[in-house]
C-alpha cells in the first residue's frame, strides 16, 4: 500500500460497516480518507475512536448519493481541499425488506435503484471528473465497488428473504463495471475492480435490537458470516496489487456458504 500513502480516498456509506472498515483500514494505511453518509454525526462520532495519529486524516461529509446536488458539492469540495482524488471506494447501499409483487411499494422499490445503482453511477461520474485531473499529473487511480455475492446468484431461498430489486442493483453493478471497463480503457493510469462479499456482519437492513443480535449469534456460526473487517482486506488486497495487475472482481464469502 505504500504507493497509496497520503493519496486521497472516497469511501461512500462510512458511517457503518463495512464503509467504516474499510476507511479505518485505509487511513492505517495512510492514506487521507473522505467519508460520505447522510449520519454526519455517527461518523464524527466514530472519528474520535481513531488513533490520534490518523484521526486528522479522515473527513466525514454528509452526503445523500441519491441527492445529485448533494454529490456535486462535496466533490467539489473536495477539489477546492485536495486538487486530487486517487480511490474512489463505491460501498454505500441499502436494502427494505418487501416483494417486488406486493402492493404500494413503488417507492421502496425506487430507492434501492436510486441508492444502490445510480448513486454508484453517479459518485463515480463526479470522481471520474476529479480523476481525469489526478491522472493527467501522472499519478494512479482506482476505483473500487462493494457489489455482493447476490450480484453474481439469487439463491433459492431469495423469495422468501424480500430482497426485491437488490440481487437486481447488484447484478447491475457488474454489467455497469463492464460498461466502464471499455470506457476506461484509454487510461493507462486507471484501475476498475468489484469485491463481491457473501453474508457480512453489519446493521444492512436495519440496525437489529439487542435481543435479535443474540438470537443471530446463536443461530449463526462464525464460520457463516463474514465480518466487515475481512472485506476491508479484501479491498486492501485488490488495491495493494502491483500496478501491472487488475483484480476484476474479488468474490469472498464465510467458509460455510451454500451457493
Ligand atoms: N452486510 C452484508 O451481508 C452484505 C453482503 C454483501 C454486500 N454488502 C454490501 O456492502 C455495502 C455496505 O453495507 P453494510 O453491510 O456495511 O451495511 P450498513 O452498515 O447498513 O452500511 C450501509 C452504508 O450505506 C450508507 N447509505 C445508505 N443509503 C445512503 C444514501 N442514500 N446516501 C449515502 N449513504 C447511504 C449508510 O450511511 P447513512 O445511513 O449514514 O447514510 C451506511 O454507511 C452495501 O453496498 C451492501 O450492499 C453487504
Amino acid at each position: 500500500m505504500e504507493r497509496w500513502v497520503d493519496k486521497v480516498a472516497v469511501v461512500t456509506g462510512a458511517s457503518s460497516g463495512i464503509g467504516w472498515a474499510v476507511a479505518q483500514d485505509l487511513l492505517k494505511a495512510g492514506m487521507i480518507v473522505i467519508g460520505f453518509a447522510r449520519r454526519l454525526q455517527k461518523m464524527e462520532d466514530l472519528k474520535e475512536t481513531l488513533d490520534v495519529s490518523i484521526r486528522e486524516k479522515f473527513y466525514p461529509r454528509c452526503c445523500d448519493l441519491t441527492v445529485l446536488p448533494s454529490l456535486k458539492s462535496n466533490f467539489h469540495w473536495i477539489e477546492q481541499r485536495f486538487h486530487s482524488l486517487h480511490v474512489l471506494v463505491n460501498n454505500a447501499g441499502m436494502v427494505q425488506m418487501t416483494k417486488v409483487l406486493e402492493e404500494s411499494n413503488e417507492s421502496t422499490l425506487k430507492q434501492v435503484i436510486d441508492v444502490n445503482l445510480m448513486g454508484t453511477v453517479n459518485c463515480t461520474k463526479q470522481a471520474y471528473r476529479l480523476m481525469q485531473a489526478t491522472m493527467a499529473k501522472g499519478e494512479a487511480c482506482h476505483i473500487v465497488t462493494v457489489s455482493s455475492l447476490l450480484g453474481h446468484t439469487v439463491p433459492l431461498h431469495i423469495p422468501e428473504c424480500g430482497l426485491n430489486l437488490y440481487p437486481v442493483t447488484k447484478h447491475a453493478l457488474h454489467t455497469l463495471h463492464e460498461v466502464l471497463r471499455r470506457e476506461l480503457f484509454p487510461h493507462k493510469l486507471m484501475r476498475l475492480s468489484s469485491i463481491s462479499p457473501g453474508l457480512t456482519r453489519t446493521d444492512f437492513g436495519g440496525a437489529p435490537s439487542d435481543d435479535e443480535k443474540k438470537k443471530w449469534e446463536e443461530l449463526i456460526e462464525p464460520d457463516e458470516i463474514l465480518l466487515p473487517e475481512d472485506v476491508a482486506r479484501g479491498v486492501n488486497f485488490i488495491l495493494s496489487s502491483p500496478p501491472h495487475v487488475t483484480i476484476a472482481d474479488l468474490l469472498m464469502v464465510p467458509a460455510r456458504e451454500r451457493y
